[in-house]
């Protein structure tokens, strides 16, 4: 299999004297336009977000048509953020914009929206890595990470864990070895005749539901702290086709069965990641990271071992500006400017050498 990486570059360590008081920052990955203002004095200022509905229709993200609907929606989102803070493009510092990975026809718009901006007012521009700012949207509500730490990124498209030894080192030490925690989500949430995305709707059914009703595969569980979800969607498909009918109490079972099946190998191997690497914080982020059980019972995994939990308000674990401007600060604040040389990548894992 083909190996993506990205490698971060090392920021220069030199102070620079430029400082971006005011930094916008643009998401468009996968389905969400999302732009924010993010102040150096006051943190996120202010975000819109047009999330799109229509793959709905579809049971998944048609790539093709997100990135016209992100055509549609960039400059009224701009406009609606610029509008309602009554400011002006003169009162930006700097911008950041999500150049990978995600869907290509997606980032395109995002990168081009930004460098259009940055040529055509002088505005330093940089490129964010998606996944580097879903670990930062953990510093939205004003506290630095602490280190070193572990984070778990769970997602539409990761199921990651990182051991962060000191800001920007990202050590990849968990990798799902097929489906992504939150396609796990998207997948049974389809089986079960949700819409889409999935990962909502499942653990709204679920709440009613009771976890223990199937004993769904958690696969890998002792072995190692990599993920694996195929078999667990699989299972869940042969479980429905054994009912000729299936009534709202078993579709609820199901559903909570399944996420408890995800919330126990997710918690587990985080806290046995955290262990082997002697660190006393824990760090959860992402679309999934949004889930009510995986935020409880992780937290109280931590408290049981002694260890720090923080995960990031519900707005910021989907995918958003907010983050990707926080995190945009950093290079700006080097002094960086890539306005001219920006481009997109659909993979490539976070990495620091
Ligand atoms: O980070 P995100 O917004 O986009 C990607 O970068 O992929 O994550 C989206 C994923 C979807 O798979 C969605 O079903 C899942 O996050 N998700 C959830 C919940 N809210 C969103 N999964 C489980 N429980 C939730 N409450
Ligand atoms: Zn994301």
């Amino acid at each position: 299999m083909m190996r993506y990486e990205f490698v971060l570059r090392k920021v220069a360590t030199a102070p620079s004297d430029f400082q971006p008081m005011l930094i916008l920052g643009i998401e468009t990955s996968c389905d969400d336009t999302s732009l924010a203002l993010y102040s150096v004095r006051d943190g996120v200022l202010d975000m819109v977000t047009a999330s799109q509905v229509i793959h709905d229709d579809y049971g998944g993200v048609v790539p093709e048509i997100a990135s016209r609907q992100h055509m549609q929606a960039m400059l009224p989102v701009y406009h609606e953020l610029i509008r309602r803070n009554d400011i002006t493009v003169k009162d930006i510092g700097g911008i950041g914009v999500t150049h990978g990975p995600g869907l290509v026809g997606s980032l395109l718009v995002g990168v081009g929206f930004a460098k259009a901006l940055a040529y055509a007012t002088g505005i330093p521009a940089v490129g964010v890595h998606h996944i580097e700012a879903h670990v930062l949207s953990n510093e939205l509500e004003g506290e630095s990470l602490q280190y070193p730490c572990v984070v778990l990124i769970v997602s539409g498209g990761h199921s990651q864990l990182f051991h962060c030894a000191a800001p920007r080192q990202y050590e990849l030490v968990g990798n799902t070895r097929d489906d992504a925690a939150g396609e796990a989500f998207d997948k049974i949430a389809k089986l079960l005749g949700l819409g889409y995305p999935g990962g909502p709707a499942l653990q709204a059914l679920a709440s009613s539901g009771d976890p223990k009703a199937f004993d769904f595969p958690r696969a890998m569980k002792t072995r190692n702290i990599d993920f694996s979800f195929s078999g667990l969607k699989t299972a869940v498909r042969l479980c429905i086709e054994k009912y000729a009918e299936i009534d709202d109490t078993v579709r609820a079972n199901v559903a909570a069965s399944a996420q408890e099946a995800i919330v126990d190998v997710l918690t587990d191997k985080t806290i046995r990641c955290a262990r082997s690497h002697t660190v006393k914080h824990v760090y959860l982020a992402g679309g999934v990271a949004a889930n009510g059980p995986l935020r409880e019972r992780l937290q109280s995994a931590c408290a049981a071992n002694g260890m720090t939990y923080h995960a990031p308000l519900l707005k910021y674990c989907m995918d958003n500006g907010a983050m990707i401007a926080r995190t945009a600060l950093v290079d700006l604040s080097a002094g960086i400017d890539d306005a001219r040389t920006l481009n997109v990548f659909a993979r490539g894992i976070l990495r620091t050498r």
